[in-house]
Formats: C-alpha cells, sequence, structure tokens
C-alpha cells in the first residue's frame, strides 16, 4: 500500500487559486532585471527573500506589487509563466486555471496585450512540452474603481477567446463585492465565467460571501472559509453546489494559521472545497507541497486526498469530456497507490 504522502506527490491534480504574477521567484526576478537593466534594491536573492516580512494582506500586496516591476515586455510574461509551468510539472500538476491581473500591468504602462500575448504562448508551449493544460481567469483589483475595471473588461474584448472568466482580488478591506455589480453583469452577458475573492479573516467576510452569491452571482469563491461562521451560508453554498479554493500555505503568512481544520471540517460538511498555493513564490509552496501541509497538521486518508483532488476537477470550468477523462486519470492513480 502506497502512503498518503506519495499519493499526494503522484496523483494528476488541477490547480484553481494561482496568481501567476505570484509565482514570480526572486531568482527570476535577479535574470529579468539584469535583461531589461534595472537595479533592484537587494544584493541578492537570499537578501530579497529575507525582506518578505508580511503578516497580512496588505504587507504581502506591497512586495506582491513592487516585484512585478520587472515585468516589462511579452517574453518577461512569457518567462514567468513557463517557469511556473516547468516548475509544478514536476508535482504531477495536469491543469491550472491562472489569474492574471492586468491593472497591475496596465497602470505601469505596459499594454494589455503584451501581458496576454506572453502568457498565451507560454500556455501552449506548457500544453506541447509538459501535458499541463490551462486557462486565464482576468482579475479586477478591488482597491482600484468599478470604472477602472469596466475599462480593463473593455481592453480585454480584443482576447475575448483567451480568457475563461473573471475574478477579484488585492485588498478587500472596505472593498465588497457589491462594488463591481455592474461590472460582473456586463462580464456574465459577455459568457465569461465569475469567481471572487473572499479572503480569510477579512473585515465583514460572512456578508461579502453573501453579497458573491445574492448581488453577484459567482460560481465559486477563491478563499471563502469563513463561511463556517454562519450555518445558512454554508447551506446555501452546498445546495448551490458552489466551490471554495482555499490555499493553506498562504493563510499561515496573512491569517492566523493555515485553516486545515476548517478545510477537513469543510470536506467532513460534504462541501466542495480544495487545496490551492496562491501565491507561491511569496508563500512558498507549490500545489503538492500545500498538500502535504494540510496532511501534516490535521492529517489527511487517502480518500481525503481524492476527495480534494476531484473536487478540484468537479469544480474546474473544464468540459465535460475534458473533466470526465481527468477524473479517470485521478481515480487510475488513486487505485494503482492502493496496491
Ligand atoms: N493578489 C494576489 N494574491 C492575492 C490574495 N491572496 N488575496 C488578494 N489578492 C491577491
Ligand atoms: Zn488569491
Amino acid at each position: 500500500m502506497g502512503s498518503v504522502e506519495d499519493l499526494i506527490q503522484s496523483v494528476p491534480k488541477a490547480e484553481l487559486h494561482l496568481h501567476v504574477e505570484g509565482t514570480l521567484e526572486p531568482e527570476l526576478k535577479f535574470a529579468l532585471a539584469e535583461r531589461n537593466g534595472l537595479d533592484l534594491p537587494y544584493a541578492g536573492v537570499e537578501e530579497m527573500r529575507a525582506a518578505y516580512d508580511f503578516d497580512d494582506l496588505p504587507s504581502f500586496l506591497a512586495q506582491y506589487y513592487e516585484g512585478m516591476s520587472v515585468l516589462l515586455v511579452e517574453q518577461d510574461f512569457y518567462d514567468l509563466a513557463m517557469a511556473y509551468f516547468t516548475k509544478v510539472a514536476g508535482q504531477n500538476l495536469v491543469y491550472v486555471e491562472m489569474f492574471f491581473d492586468p491593472q497591475a500591468h496596465t497602470t505601469r504602462g505596459i499594454e494589455f496585450g503584451t501581458v496576454i500575448t506572453g502568457l498565451r504562448r507560454a500556455q501552449a508551449d506548457a500544453q506541447r512540452r509538459l501535458g499541463i493544460r490551462s486557462h486565464l481567469i482576468m482579475c479586477f483589483l478591488r482597491d482600484m474603481s468599478a470604472e477602472s475595471a469596466a475599462e480593463t473588461l473593455e481592453q480585454a474584448a480584443e482576447y475575448r477567446d483567451w480568457i475563461l472568466g473573471v475574478g477579484l482580488d488585492s485588498d478587500e478591506r472596505n472593498n465588497p463585492p457589491i462594488k463591481f455589480r455592474d461590472v460582473y453583469a456586463d462580464a456574465r452577458s459577455q459568457g465569461y465565467r465569475l469567481t471572487m475573492h473572499c479572503d480569510v479573516d477579512q473585515e465583514n467576510s460572512v456578508a461579502h460571501i453573501w453579497q458573491c452569491l445574492n448581488d453577484i452571482g459567482v460560481e465559486r469563491i477563491d478563499n471563502g472559509v469563513n463561511c463556517l461562521e454562519d450555518e445558512a451560508l454554508v447551506a446555501e453554498i452546498k445546495r448551490r453546489g458552489l466551490g471554495l479554493t482555499v490555499c493553506p500555505i498562504s493563510n499561515a503568512y496573512v491569517t492566523d494559521g493555515t485553516k486545515a481544520a476548517a478545510i477537513k471540517s469543510m470536506l467532513e460538511r460534504g462541501m466542495r472545497v480544495t487545496v490551492n498555493s496562491d501565491d507561491p513564490a511569496y508563500f512558498p509552496g507549490y500545489i503538492a507541497d500545500n498538500f502535504m501541509r494540510v496532511h501534516d497538521e490535521v492529517g489527511l486518508s487517502a480518500e481525503e486526498v481524492v476527495r480534494l483532488v476531484r473536487n478540484s476537477f468537479e469544480i474546474s470550468w473544464l468540459d465535460d469530456g475534458s473533466r470526465a477523462e481527468y477524473l479517470r486519470r485521478v481515480d487510475a492513480a488513486a487505485a494503482g497507490s492502493a496496491t
């Protein structure tokens, strides 16, 4: 009988909560800075890592946006995404729905097309060379205006076929879901799939999750673990079959722990909870590392690992045929590891 650790490594996995800009490792930052003729305010990679000092979402976001200054031309965005794909191929990641933050670049004078063309080329190469399929989810920055989000949606029109859905990220404090009701309604009418962050332990989290359901009509929730504070909310999330994309290692950095026990509790309640990595260059740990962290803290059975992995494919926005094929591969890997 294979161990749970082996199963976590070998089972084909999906990732649904991954900010591609959050995969920018210090080594690549230095390489891109050199290529682009930029000076970074650190002597080297170790000094940069040591300066990552965040204990809440805003302190993380400050470093996250500052780090993007090295991303200037299309090749930089290609290299960013390709480095991520190459890394997670070694953890048996086979499918990813990947966030990107256009406004974090367009506000620096980088064209929307530069960003998405580089990412798109990496996606094609990752599929061909590494067998990893991916889709893009365009996030609006919630600490910018609703008008800016609407402009971003307009800029995306030219690339409509390259973007599967829209999301909402950045600082949630005083930026509730309803601020973006109109732009989400517009995105829905254009056929985008809809998700939103409800980050862990944010002010008014439960009210924000209700808004996601009742005012926005999201199809899943990024994080959202505070739903456990409201039985009626849990029941409604279950009734609608909404998935939650939880990020344990990230949670440990920006809140008071991984929320592994909450993940376990959501599993026990039959909720469609998943494990994801968020910004793995800043919250160190890619997909398998996040599963391992939950296992180390609360102990996962093989069945629970398989449930979490199946949940990811089930709540993904894959077409039904591809979903069924991936689920067959998950079950085959689980059966192989049990013998
Ligand atoms: N942008 C990148 N990572 C984020 C997170 N964890 N929460 C909100 N916005 C983000
Ligand atoms: Zn996130």
